[in-house]
């Protein structure tokens, strides 16, 4: 079995900066391209550092035609930022992080009457706000909770794109057809995994992020709506690499480092499922259309044929290293180079 993908893109990505990007932004170049985070320390905040960044990040992908969505951290601009931001080629939109709730997001919002302002230019520029929407209560009620915080955002804003990043949970696939202007992302290991996988057996720190996985019932339904083809559900990897001495050590950094295995992962899944001829709309139709993302053009072909190395368990250079989902196993799917 073969599958030819146009153009896939990972619509959450994490490449980070300096020698750490140098390692892991190449091993996304399978991708035409990204949205690329912003909490890097400090995060990028303004159009200057933004556009510097991207800069950076082109530099890390050599010279693989890749296209960077650039995101800025939400703080609340004003409308000559915006417009600025708006003009500045690359740039894709404004992510939101409640204050303190993940890696580097100290600096996000503690109160959503701060954003209101920009909330609704963004409304009237077309800006799309992506959330990472979690409360500050019990972990695995945290997403469920901010829930309540998604529709009043649909509600008061109905022309803003809202995208509910890295999902986990069937309620908030649920919430998905409650309003048209919610979309949604959903990572490699919230599709594979629940909570059992990290923390049932001996603790497994490369599994663990943020928001943690959840219950089997929240992993099918991200499973079946991605398998289903929701037209607001996008493939966004969140893979968020860490040195190895941060995840395998008391007090783990959050974040699963995907990038490597992510599209034969994805191949395998869906075609053991049958449904292979959903994953053109999970890994870019769909983005292109909710968006109107001109990527580069680009076709990658998986097949079904186990690779003759498997997955190197860990990946080092540059003085970083990093450890992949899957590492030292071998996958039933390759990448037809
Ligand atoms: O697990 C996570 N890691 N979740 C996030 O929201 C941030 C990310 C990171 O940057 O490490
Ligand atoms: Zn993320």
């Amino acid at each position: 079995m073969e599958i030819t993908l146009q153009s896939p893109l990972d619509m959450h990505l994490h490449l980070r900066d300096g020698d750490m990007m140098k390692l892991v932004a190449p091993l996304s170049s399978d991708f035409a391209g990204a949205v690329v985070m912003p909490n890097l320390v400090p995060p990028v905040t303004t159009v200057a550092a933004l556009e510097a960044y991207r800069g950076r990040v082109l530099q890390a992908m050599q010279s693989c035609p890749f296209t960077p969505l650039m995101t800025l951290f939400f703080t609340p601009l004003g409308e000559k930022e915006l417009e600025h931001a708006l003009s500045t080629p690359g740039f894709f939109g404004m992510k939101l992080y409640p204050a303190g709730i993940t890696t580097n997001s100290e600096g996000g919002i503690s109160n959503l009457a701060e954003a209101e302002r920009t909330l609704k230019l963004m409304e009237e520029m077309g800006i799309p706000l992506l959330v990472h929407g979690e409360s500050h209560g019990f972990v695995l009620d945290r997403e469920t909770e901010f829930l309540n915080t998604y529709r009043q955002l649909a509600m008061r804003y109905p022309k803003l794109r809202i995208s509910m990043e890295h999902i986990t949970t069937a309620a908030a696939v649920s919430l998905l057809d409650e309003f048209e202007n919610l979309c949604a992302t959903v990572t490699l290991q919230h599709l594979l995994i629940t909570l059992d996988d990290v923390a049932g057996g001996l603790l497994q720190p490369h599994l663990f992020c943020k928001p943690i996985a959840k219950r089997p019932e929240d992993r099918d339904a991200l499973l079946q709506a991605a398998l289903d083809g929701h037209p607001r559900l996008m493939f966004g990897s969140d893979s968020a690499p860490h040195p190895r001495s941060k995840k395998e050590a008391c007090g783990c950094a959050a974040g699963v480092f995907t990038a490597p295995v992510a599209l034969p992962v994805l191949a395998s899944l869906f075609a053991r499922h049958g449904a292979l001829d959903k994953l053109q709309a999970f890994v870019s139709d769909n983005a292109r259309a909710l968006y109107g993302i001109r990527a580069t053009d680009r076709t990658i072909t998986l097949r079904d044929e186990p690779s003759s190395l498997p997955v190197p368990s860990c990946y080092r250079s540059y003085g970083c290293e990093v450890v992949p989902m899957y590492a030292g196993a071998t996958l039933p799917w390759s990448i037809v180079r």
